[in-house]
């Protein structure tokens, strides 16, 4: 299937960690999950939508492959209903089985997919790139590259999750030393989309200052022992320490030595939604898209990226979350509806705690006054 700008323009919507389960079919959860995804796909009407991996639990891949086409296919409906062209990318959880090259096989099948494996040679089983045509269909303009960030750490002592490992980063500067021949000799310009983060995450924040800890998140793995707040500069929600490998094997630096890469998508951490720059790349960490994964509430959310063609050297992007979409969430509970985010949930105990300050001082006060009135 070829990507072209149309009208000069070529959107991308991204949608994360989507984890549907195998009771979709009667499941408020996955009802609200398409609420947001018909929701966003009417609203922006996307040239290619990626699904950021961890997108269908594999437990039912196990028990019956065909159910689990069926789930993923209901997962992409909206999608392929309106005939738009759609990536999954692995997560970790799409490696557990173990049966990665028959999920991708499955991928692949379906309408609209454009999911494959372009260099079974190399780590991971879903490595591919993508080229974004001229409107004329004519000239290869911009590339997507798809890499597969593999699944948790074979050496656990090193770190919990595996990192993209140097055979694919070799792959990555090869195909990339061909698109700039395609490109007249200048690095092609690129995003890059893939599950696990790249450590450079961190350089988006800062230790957090004592009186900012209820307003932080802790770190994770090497970054533990600290608490982060976001950096100035970067937007977005943290809401957890990005859980990227502890093993630097040198992707970022790849990207900045290959150069040509705008920005890097990335899905895993199910309560982030922050981006910024480092280096000069646009890092953009998504939140989950669905009501399976954990979250702090009512905040899924889906990323508009839009291209120019004219000016292919920047891009412009936005976030917007279910209920500013206007809708009602119907799987959470009362609670857990006004709930966004940390702040929320901070403001909400505050809340409630002047409640229960103010009714035990109204009882004291009660109390006394009895006591006062039988005494008198
Ligand atoms: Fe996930
Ligand atoms: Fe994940």
């Amino acid at each position: 299937m070829k990507l072209k700008f149309n009208n000069g323009k070529f959107k991308i919507l991204l949608f994360g960690d989507i984890h549907e389960n195998e009771d979709y079919k009667t499941s408020p959860n996955f009802k609200d999950m398409r609420k947001l995804m018909n929701a966003a796909l009417d609203e922006y009407n996307p040239d290619l939508c990626v699904l950021l991996g961890d997108n269908c639990n594999t437990d039912l891949y196990k028990k019956d492959p065909e159910e689990f086409r069926k789930m993923v296919i209901a997962v992409c409906e909206p999608i392929i209903n309106r005939n738009i062209p759609y990536a999954l990318i692995l997560g970790n959880h799409e490696h557990d089985l173990g049966h990665e090259d028959e999920i991708v096989e499955i991928y692949s099948k379906m309408h609209g997919c454009i999911s494959r494996n372009d260099a079974p040679e190399i780590t991971g089983n879903a490595n591919w790139k993508e080229f974004i045509y001229s409107s004329d269909g004519e000239t290869p303009k911009f590339c997507l590259w798809f890499i597969d960030s593999n699944n948790v750490c074979c050496d656990r002592k090193l770190s919990h999750y595996d990192y993209v490992h140097h055979d694919q980063i070799r792959w990555f500067e090869r195909e990339s030393e061909k698109n700039k021949e395609l490109n007249g000799g200048e690095p092609m310009p690129s995003f890059v989309f893939q599950h696990t983060p790249v450590p450079e995450e961190y350089k988006l924040l800062r230790k957090a200052r004592l009186w900012e800890i209820p307003w932080s998140a802790k770190g994770y793995g090497v970054h533990s022992k600290n608490r982060y707040m976001l950096k100035k500069g970067a937007t977005g929600y943290l809401g957890e320490g990005p859980c990227s490998p502890d093993v630097n094997s040198g992707q970022f630096a790849s990207w900045k030595k290959v150069g040509g890469v705008l920005g890097a998508f990335f899905g895993h951490d199910h309560l982030n939604d922050m981006s910024g720059f480092v280096d000069g790349i646009f890092l953009a960490q998504h939140k989950t898209a669905g009501f399976r994964a954990y979250t702090d509430g009512c905040r899924s959310c889906v990323r508009l990226v839009t291209l120019d063609e004219n000016d292919l050297s920047t891009f412009t992007q936005e976030l917007r979350h279910f209920k500013e979409f206007g809708l009602k969430c119907e799987c959470l509970g009362p609670v857990f509806r006004t709930l966004t985010d940390r702040q929320s949930i901070n403001l909400h105990i505050l809340g409630y705690s002047a409640l229960a300050v103010g009714g035990v001082a109204a009882a004291g006060i009660a109390v006394k006054k009895l006591i006062d009135k039988i005494g008198g």
